[in-house]
């Protein structure tokens, strides 16, 4: 008899809590995402038995999207109501369950890679504020940033103009990487972090150096491996003792981290980073790199 009583007394204050968008609803800084769930015809399936895990950008977060990316997205239900389901996980993870390097995936469908970096958690490229906060139907994480939904596939992201990637995009169609790197991620497949030089990179070789490059097929092949490491690395992981493996096997990428200054190679600079695809993420480079084993063939 005692037993029943306490069952129903823990029920009782278990449901005391509310749900997930009331619960966002009630704060001062997740407001905006419980206005933006609702917007996007979320609320029922979010207000239903779940349970989901949350990754809640603070208001903050939404704050920080440049005024007309933030108002195309209010314009596009569609649009919203995906990036909105990008942040929503089914089932509840708990920080203590994390292993760093975990994928897990989103209602969409997508990838979003969880770590640790010290003592704090990152889910992409977005750091969680607080962790583990409970309600009725599922658990909150908020993040300081909003994540992006992936752009399509690596491969997807060297076709896209508005990067200025097609001199590397023609080096990896001439050494036919492009069906692995237009493979979308799933069980079984891997993921990859291209360090991508830019077309201004390529710029800053001579013409007769190119020439060396996208004539022999095997210089141009290590080149392409030498840019590309296998799994996912976000500009918050890339501290790894000062090396990254590359698929050119045996030839890392030096890491020099300093004051916030990230340098590859001692020469290159991050341009743009943490670019998610499906298939991994694209840091985009201001030069390019060049394996040592190459350095007398094509420099000197
Ligand atoms: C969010 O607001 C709540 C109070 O509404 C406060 O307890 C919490 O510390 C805030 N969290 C962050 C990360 O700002
Ligand atoms: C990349 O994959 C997409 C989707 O499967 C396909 O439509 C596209 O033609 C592929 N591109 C190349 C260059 O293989």
């Amino acid at each position: 008899m005692m037993r029943v009583v306490v069952l129903a007394l823990v029920a009782s204050v278990a449901h005391c809590l509310p749900n997930l968008v009331d619960d966002l609803a009630a704060h001062g800084n997740t407001s905006q995402l419980a206005d933006l769930i609702t917007k996007a015809g979320l609320e029922a399936t979010l207000k239903g038995p779940g349970p989901f895990t949350i990754l809640a950008p603070l208001n903050s977060a939404f704050d920080a999207i440049p005024k007309d990316d933030l108002n195309a997205l209010l314009a596009d239900t569609n649009d919203l109501a995906n990036t909105l389901k990008y942040h929503v996980l089914q089932g509840e993870i708990f920080s203590w369950d994390i292993q760093s390097g975990r994928i897990v995936h989103s209602l969409t469908g997508h990838a979003i890679r969880m770590y640790k970096q010290g003592n704090d958690i990152y889910f992409n490229n977005a750091k969680a504020v607080a962790v583990d906060l409970e309600t009725d139907n599922g658990v909150i994480y908020l993040l300081d940033t909003v994540l992006d939904v992936p752009e399509g596939t690596i491969y997807g992201i060297l076709e896209n103009p508005d990067y200025k990637l097609s001199k590397f995009r023609s080096a990896v169609d001439k050494v036919r990487y492009d069906r692995l790197l237009n493979t979308t991620y799933s069980y079984g497949n891997y993921r990859y972090t291209l360090f991508a030089p830019s077309d201004d990179a390529f710029a800053k070789l001579d013409q007769s150096q190119l020439d060396r490059f996208f004539q022999n097929p095997t210089y141009l092949s290590d080149l392409v491996r030498y840019h590309l490491h296998r799994g996912t690395i976000h500009l918050k992981s890339l501290d790894r003792n000062g090396r990254v493996t590359s698929l050119y096997t045996g030839h890392d990428i030096g890491v020099d981290i300093s004051n916030n200054d990230i340098r590859l190679n001692h020469v290159a600079h991050l341009t743009e980073s943490d670019i998610e695809a499906d298939n991994g993420v694209v840091h985009i480079l201001d030069h390019v790199l060049i394996p040592s084993t190459l350095t007398g063939q094509i420099v000197g």
